[in-house]
């Protein structure tokens, strides 16, 4: 990766609206960065010295302590996400920190307290200045390394079976990519929902690490059949519902597998393809195909997104969810961090830690 100076002309030049809306002075140190310059992959990325933020009014500096990666994060560097920020920004979406300074207009934070931020692109630096109404307060008794892996992974996990699914106490939930972020976050809330919960990954290592996340059954999608592992761990009745981050060929071959009144939740597409499902098995099982859009829900459902959020809060500090972490990187070692998602190798979270 190129470490190398971003002077001020940084602002003009697009910077998002992390840098914050005030107005640095001469004396202010730099902050460390990591940006991304052009379309490209995680060793594209440059580490660079920016203003420090001022936060304008309506924002708060946030001086970042943990970020949380997340696959989408390998697609918004790459002009491939679904949002298209404005040339340079910093990638990473999710993040933890101590509030240093607020901006005109603020109430109900002070400097010192302990907060979480959900801002789609923008945390991968030291300090960050955020719209308010994207931080959320955290209690101390729980730490921030653990709370960064909470709010874009659990948050989508709930949303989907709690929102979407309306999953029921004793029903059959499949989880596709069960070992990945939201894989394993949907994992422990099937169970905490009182679900039966078949993990599904590409690896006995992944499975052996759900099964200790609580899933019930196993199933390895590399080496056995999924529509057929998932008709025979469905029985006569059928998955009643299936959680499926990875798309490609794994989509039709779990709905094949699917319940009557059965929901499937269109979450991602790790493996690369969007899948087209052949409407017919829609009719014949009585079924529903049902997107999950984290992002929208929390963007137009502010109220319950905060709720969610603060009763994920809640039961990861009862030591109800894990939080886990696969490994914790340097802001210098982004690429790496973020390679260990394309490459299929990261188990639970990515945390990328700017004080290391
Ligand atoms: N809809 C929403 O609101 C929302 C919110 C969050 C995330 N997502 C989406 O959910 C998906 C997973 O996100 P994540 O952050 O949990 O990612 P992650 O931690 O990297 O997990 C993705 C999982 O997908 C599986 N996979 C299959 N083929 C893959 C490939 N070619 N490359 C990488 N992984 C592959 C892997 O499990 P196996 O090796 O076991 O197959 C991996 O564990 C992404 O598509 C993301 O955009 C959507």
């Amino acid at each position: 990766m190129v470490i190398r100076g971003f002077g001020p002309t940084g602002r003009a030049g697009g910077l998002p609206p992390v840098i914050g809306t005030g107005s640095p002075t001469p004396a202010d140190p730099p902050v460390k960065a990591i940006l991304c310059t052009r379309p490209g992959s995680p060793d594209d990325l440059v580490l660079a010295d920016i203003p420090d933020p001022v936060a304008g009014a309506g924002e708060i500096v946030v001086r970042v302590a943990a970020v949380g990666l997340n696959f989408f994060d390998t697609l918004i560097i790459a002009g491939k996400y679904q949002r298209k920020p404005p040339f340079p920004f910093s990638p990473c979406g999710e993040f933890t920190g101590v509030v240093e300074s607020l901006g005109p207009g603020v109430t109900g934070f002070a400097p010192g307290d302990r907060v979480l931020g959900y801002i789609t692109y923008g945390a991968a630096r030291e300090r960050a200045a955020v719209a308010a109404e994207n931080l959320v307060k955290l209690t101390a008794d729980l730490d921030l390394e653990r709370a960064a892996a909470l709010a874009i992974t659990y948050g989508t996990g709930l949303h989907a079976l709690r929102d979407r699914a309306q999953l029921e106490h004793g029903e059959t939930l499949a989880v596709l990519g069960a070992a990945g972020g939201v894989g394993i976050a949907a994992v422990e809330l099937g169970k905490l929902l009182g679900a039966r919960v078949i993990a599904c990954a590409s690896t006995d290592a992944k499975l052996a690490f759900t099964r200790a996340h609580g899933a019930d059954e196993l199933v390895n999608y590399a080496t056995e059949d999924l529509r057929d592992a998932l008709k025979r761990l469905g029985g006569e009745h059928g998955i009643d519902v299936i959680f499926d981050p990875v798309g490609g060929r794994y989509s039709e071959a779990a709905l094949r597998a699917i319940a009557w009144e059965g929901r499937h939740l269109v979450v991602g597409f790790a493996a690369g393809e969007i899948p087209k499902l052949p409407l017919n098995l829609t009719l014949l099982k009585g079924c529903a195909v049902l997107g999950v859009y984290f992002g929208d829900w929390v963007r137009l459902r502010p109220d319950a997104s905060r709720a969610s959020l603060a009763e994920l809060a809640q039961w990861a500090a009862a030591g109800k969810l894990s939080c886990h972490i696969d490994r914790v990187y340097s802001l210098a070692e982004m690429p790496q961090a973020l390679k260990s998602l394309t490459e299929r190798r990261a188990m639970g979270k990515v945390i990328v830690r700017p004080d290391l």
